[in-house]
């Protein structure tokens, strides 16, 4: 571990470590007026949402680190007390980028960026119509951090509209797939939230038995992931070691004896079949080919291959006859 104590470091170093570390962050296209009606427009990755009820938004816009300036989007919204926040989508990385130039005040940023007006109902900065999701906000509160370059500003806003495009919608839910955002990494880095980086997970309908109840050789296990044990202590009981015992070894009495199989484990498991896999393992744990450890790490690797299909019942089972005590009561029969 490097431990970076903040007052020690250049501000430089603590933003970069900051923004690489505080990711990804999603990006607010800040659209305002300045009290003579010019439209400006840029991107601010310290913002986030905050509660429903209101619904609120900050986005901060720093004193600029290279001489403690104010950004006009800071100075705009002090004005004027509102400001719309675009979402921002992989199509609009490019004009976000150019909308962070540091133009003079008073220098329309739309024209800049090739950005469209999007006429907002509730406040008079108008909003990307590029975006997908854009939020009208009013100023709620300013909170100062300090005045030194580099320093941040929270201003917190109501959201006091919200228009989405129609064609983001799955049924009445906003669709990732469909919205396409991008997000802001340390660097010059940036992710996009889309295909193979979004996943699914469902939220947990109860309190899981937690870690702590986990066996401890699960808890040892070399090849249970944190995510696996994870998964694996989710569940609302501790499955019953000695009923699945038993139909282990009823299952074990009714497979019938034969020449040994060929020892496919891993081809099984590769194949993503771990029933497949169990079945030669049970042959092995019959037989008594392999020592129990490895018998045991074998289970586990199911286990594994179980709770990727979804299937927790089994990779229970799997995971509590791993136990090498188990697996020589298996055995004896
Ligand atoms: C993706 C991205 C995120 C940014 N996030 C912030 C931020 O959170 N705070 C900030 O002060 N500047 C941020 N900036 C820099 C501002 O966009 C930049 O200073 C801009 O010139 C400010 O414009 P303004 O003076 O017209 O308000 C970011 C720039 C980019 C490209």
């Amino acid at each position: 571990m490097r431990h970076i104590d903040p007052k020690e470091h250049p501000v430089a170093h603590v933003h970069q470590i900051l923004l690489g570390g505080v990711a990804p962050r999603p990006i607010a296209l800040v659209s305002t007026l300045d009290g003579e009606g010019n439209s400006n427009v840029s991107p601010f990755s310290f913002y986030n949402a905050f509660g429903a009820n209101p619904p609120i938004v900050v986005v901060s816009p720093a004193f600029r680190g290279s001489d403690g300036t104010p950004k006009h989007t800071f100075l705009n919204i002090l004005e004027t007390s509102e400001f719309a926040v675009s979402a921002v989508t992989f199509d609009m990385v490019e004009q976000i980028s150019l909308a962070s130039s540091d133009y003079p005040r008073g220098t329309d940023e739309f024209v800049k960026a090739g950005f469209t007006k999007l006429p907002s109902v509730r406040i008079a900065p108008p909003g990307v119509a590029e975006s997908p999701f854009v939020l009208e906000c009013r100023l709620m509160q300013h909170v100062g951090t300090g005045d030194r370059p580099a320093s941040g500003n929270l201003l917190i806003g109501e959201v006091v509209m919200i228009h989405v495009r129609e064609s983001a919608f799955t049924d009445d839910t906003l669709d990732p797939r469909r919205l396409d955002l991008v997000a802001r990494m340390g660097g010059t880095w940036y992710c996009r939230a889309n295909g193979e980086a979004l996943f699914q997970l469902p939220k947990p309908r109860h309190n899981g038995i937690g870690f702590d109840a986990l066996p401890a050789h699960l808890l040892e296990s070399a090849v249970l992931s944190g995510n696996d044990l994870g998964t694996l202590a989710g569940v609302a009981t501790l499955p019953d070691v000695s009923a699945i015992r038993e139909k282990w070894k009823t299952d074990l009495q009714r497979l019938g004896g034969g020449p040994a199989l060929p020892d496919l484990f891993s081809v099984e498991l590769r194949a993503d079949n771990p029933r497949g896999a169990l079945l030669l393992l049970f042959a092995d744990i019959k037989g008594g080919i392999s020592p129990p450890r490895r018998i045991a790490g074998r289970l586990q690797r199911c286990a594994q291959a179980f709770l990727r299909a979804g299937d927790i019942d089994r990779a229970w089972e799997c995971a509590l006859m791993s136990d090498e005590r188990e697996i020589a009561s298996l055995r004896e029969g």
